[in-house]
């Protein structure tokens, strides 16, 4: 398939609001096989981004960290950390296709297949990771805005969050625009975690700009 089909057929869908959350996973599975390929040809950086980020906040002592990837599809985070000496990792995504590619690269501690939401998720305790990360994954009926207190629940005092996205979900989409900033900084307020850095930058992928996102659990 050309990139303008796969855009058309695919990416466009997953921006929309005409399919639902359960119709998007379904979207991912049978996009999985290909996904790494057409999202090179867009030029894909989030993940390297984040990787890039990451490295800063852990300039040492990486292979003692201990992590979540929310949102993990086929691993391309796990790729990019463990070539910088990240080495315990844990993923977490509702497609199995996407998890199946995950899998293949055998970089992942342990892959959860669950959607990550507000509700507490039973298989992980209090405090049980010292860095969290989400890559690409929230967006219209994708992660929803107040999934960070469960974040937040499962991530050590002094742990980062960071979220490395397209930007315009935070600010266009109706699941996040007044909810998710406003929840951030209620969060701050409450004690429960402070900001570190809000970033923009230009090139998330082909005709869209990023944001990095990160806290630190109080
Ligand atoms: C654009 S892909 C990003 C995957 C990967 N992080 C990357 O950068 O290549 C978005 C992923 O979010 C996952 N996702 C959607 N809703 C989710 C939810 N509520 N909890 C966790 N993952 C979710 C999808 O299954 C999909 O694999």
């Amino acid at each position: 398939m050309d990139k303008e089909s796969i855009y058309d057929t695919t990416i466009k869908q997953l921006l929309s609001q005409n399919l639902n959350t359960e119709e998007k996973t379904k979207l991912y599975t049978d996009w999985s096989s290909t996904y790494e390929l057409n999202l090179k040809q867009f030029g894909y950086a989030a993940n390297s981004k984040c990787s890039e980020v990451l490295c800063k906040y852990y300039p040492e002592n990486r292979d003692n960290i201990v992590m979540l990837d929310v949102g993990a599809g086929t691993g391309l985070l796990a790729e990019e950390l463990a070539s910088k000496g990240f080495k315990t990792i844990d993923g977490l995504d509702p497609s199995p296709g996407m998890l199946k590619e995950a899998e293949k690269k055998k970089l992942y501690r342990n892959l959860f297949c669950s959607y990550f939401t507000s509700k507490s998720l039973p298989f992980f305790k209090q405090d049980s990771f010292d860095l969290l990360a989400v890559v690409g994954s929230f967006g219209t009926g994708h992660i929803p805005y107040d999934a960070i207190i469960e974040m937040i629940r499962i991530t050590k005092q002094g742990g980062i969050i960071c979220i490395s996205n397209r930007r315009s979900p935070f600010y266009e989409s109706p699941d996040y625009v007044d909810r998710f900033f406003p929840l951030c900084d209620r969060l701050e307020k409450e004690g429960k975690w402070k900001k570190e850095e809000i970033t923009t930058y230009n090139g998330f992928m082909e005709n869209a700009d990023g944001i990095i996102i990160v806290y630190r659990v109080s």
